[in-house]
């Protein structure tokens, strides 16, 4: 099991989840509209910078998609395609492995449980 870890730009957040969706056996997304960081090229974002305690961000969204290891490159590659926009700050996917998987309604563990 894969977790795909996605910081994207926030204007491309509903067409990147829309083209997830038609992913056949996707199991679920979590999505946080509302995150900031930095790369490693910030003065090419600056108009949009927020300054907290003298350091500048650049408002993010992030994605989190656990997923079998065969779904994985699928996954990616469809973030990959939707979320590019060409522009510096279009984001990375972080691809972890995913140890343990355990669903809270029924204790279901491992990948009947994504
Ligand atoms: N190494 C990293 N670890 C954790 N988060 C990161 C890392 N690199 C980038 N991010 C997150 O991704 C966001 C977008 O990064 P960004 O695409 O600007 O990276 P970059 O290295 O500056 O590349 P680019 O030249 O395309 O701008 C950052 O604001 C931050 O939230
Ligand atoms: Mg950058």
């Amino acid at each position: 099991m894969k977790e795909i870890k996605a910081i994207i730009q926030p204007f491309l957040v509903t067409r990147v989840v829309e083209a997830l969706k038609q992913i056949e056996g996707l199991p679920g997304l979590t999505v946080d509209r509302d995150i900031r960081g930095f790369g490693k090229t910030q003065a090419d974002e600056s108009r949009y910078k927020i300054v907290d305690d003298l350091v500048e961000y650049v408002p993010k969204a992030k994605l989190e998609i656990v997923v079998p290891d065969e779904l994985a490159e699928k996954v990616i590659q469809t973030i990959q395609t939707h979320a590019h926009t060409g522009n510096p700050g279009d984001g990375k996917i972080f691809v972890v492995e995913v140890a343990e998987v355990i669903k809270i309604r029924t204790g279901e563990r491992g990948e009947k449980a994504i």
